[in-house]
């Protein structure tokens, strides 16, 4: 990402946050695996999106129109022996030299400084909740600050969530985050391709797993954006099956849902096709439900609509196709009111993508489902899920698990399918499975 779109999205902050009020976010921390070992560093979102500055033990703060500069880094400060054991850290001077920060201090220095810093500000932006030292802190330092007010300080007033501010800027993706997501999208592809064409009975789910890692990976994105679920047979009926142990068995299908990280944006992709290469009749017909049913919903994803008009499309579309493959009886209103639908298809119509798989932004305001704009990105990505132990179907369907999910950019016109290079139609599966 470039340094110009950090800088603007913090005078957007600024903006927001306005003169007189301060807001503080403060970066992820280190985790412990296991004794000295840690799990790999990833920079919290919000703190990225503002920064760009992948270390842990950071903290900014941002003063609008504060005249010694308005955007002040907090990181650790340089230390030949850290560079030697762990590698680069930018330092005080990288902070403000490769970061844009107008001023930066040492990280533990953090508790001297910026009560001054919180002095005569009324409001107090920052992600209430998320990180207890820093809550603790802030009363802290405020409670402090009261104590002073006869010296004629002011301890501000009121403590605001800085998320939903945040959110509702990261909700909105520019040109330059749209490439980000394209190309982790690309690589998650590419992956995908390389599963359906490495698969074969014997295998075992984490081979597949190891293909789509490698692919990633091979491709310079070490991160998964989570973990992949690759599910065979009933497996794909547990909806987050991540055990990804199991055999992989001729005339079952392989249901993969796996997407790179490419620069803290994710990709999500789910396929779902047959291990030996070719559907059965049922999975035919189940899988032809599912797509006709995300096609629908994908249909719904256009400027000016409600985000639910997808889902309850892909709702219309599944439970009128139960109905006549006879997994379901009854007229299909009723049903639909009733969520007979619900006993195979148990979640929602997908989900806000970005720098987190499920990314951030309200799906209603004031209790209505939110209107698409331009700039959004989401999943579609309906399902069916035969529960193998359901009696109310006839055997052969029971233990099958499909779902198709793709990445659709809202445009001005309509949408974007980001995805649309992974094989989904039975025709063009069944192809490159040859
Ligand atoms: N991979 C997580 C999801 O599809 O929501
Ligand atoms: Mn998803
Ligand atoms: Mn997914």
């Amino acid at each position: 990402m470039i340094a110009s779109e950090f800088k603007k999205r913090r005078e957007l902050l600024m903006e927001q946050v306005g003169k007189d009020n301060i807001a503080i976010i403060a970066s992820a921390d280190i985790r412990t695996r296991n004794r000295d070992v840690d799990y790999p560093f990833r920079q919290d979102s919000d703190f990225y999106y503002l920064t760009g500055f992948n270390e842990a033990n950071a903290l900014a703060v941002f003063i609008p129109e504060r005249e010694q500069g308005e955007y002040i880094l907090f990181c650790q400060e340089f230390d030949e022996k850290k560079a030697l054991w762990e590698g680069a850290h930018a330092g005080l001077e990288g902070a403000t030299q490769e970061f844009g920060a107008d001023d930066s201090f040492p990280i533990d220095d953090l508790a001297d400084i910026l009560p001054g810093l919180l002095e005569n500000k009324h409001k107090v932006f920052y992600p209430m909740g998320r990180d207890p030292d820093l809550d603790h802190h802030l009363m802290e330092w405020i409670t402090h600050i009261r104590a002073q007010t006869r010296s004629g300080v002011n301890a501000p007033g009121e403590l605001v969530s800085l998320e939903h501010t945040l959110h509702e800027m990261r909700l909105i993706k520019s040109p330059e985050e749209i490439k980000l997501i394209q190309k982790a999208v690309d690589v998650s592809v590419k992956a995908h391709i390389r599963a359906m064409q490495t698969c074969k009975a014997g295998r075992y789910e984490y081979q597949l797993e190891g293909e789509i890692v490698h692919e990633f990976i091979d491709n310079g994105l070490r991160a998964v954006a989570y973990p992949s679920i690759v599910a065979g047979g009933k497996n794909a009926c547990v909806l987050h099956y991540t055990e990804n142990k199991a055999r992989l068995n001729d005339g079952d299908l392989l249901l993969i849902d796996a997407g790179a990280e490419c620069d803290h944006y994710a990709a999500d992709i789910t396929r779902t096709f047959p291990v030996s290469g070719v559907f059965s009749t049922e999975q035919k017909l189940l899988y032809q439900l599912v797509l006709d049913a995300q096609y629908a919903a994908i249909a719904e994803v256009k400027p000016n609509t409600p985000w639910n008009n997808a889902h309850d499309a892909s709702v219309e579309t599944l439970t009128r196709g139960l109905v006549e493959l006879g997994l379901l009886s009854g007229e299909v209103s009723k049903l639909i009111a009733d969520e007979a639908y619900k006993v195979f298809y148990m979640h929602r119509i997908g989900h806000w993508l970005g720098m987190d798989v499920h990314d951030v932004g309200d799906y209603k305001i004031d209790d209505e489902w939110r209107i698409l704009e331009p700039g959004m990105v989401l999943t579609v990505e309906p399902g069916l899920y035969i529960p193998p132990d359901c009696s109310t179907v006839e055997e052969k369907w029971r233990g099958i698990g499909i779902r198709i999910e793709d990445d659709i950019l809202v445009t001005d016109k309509g949408s974007q399918v980001l995805t649309q290079a992974a094989p989904k139609t039975i025709g063009d599966i069944e192809a490159i499975m040859q």
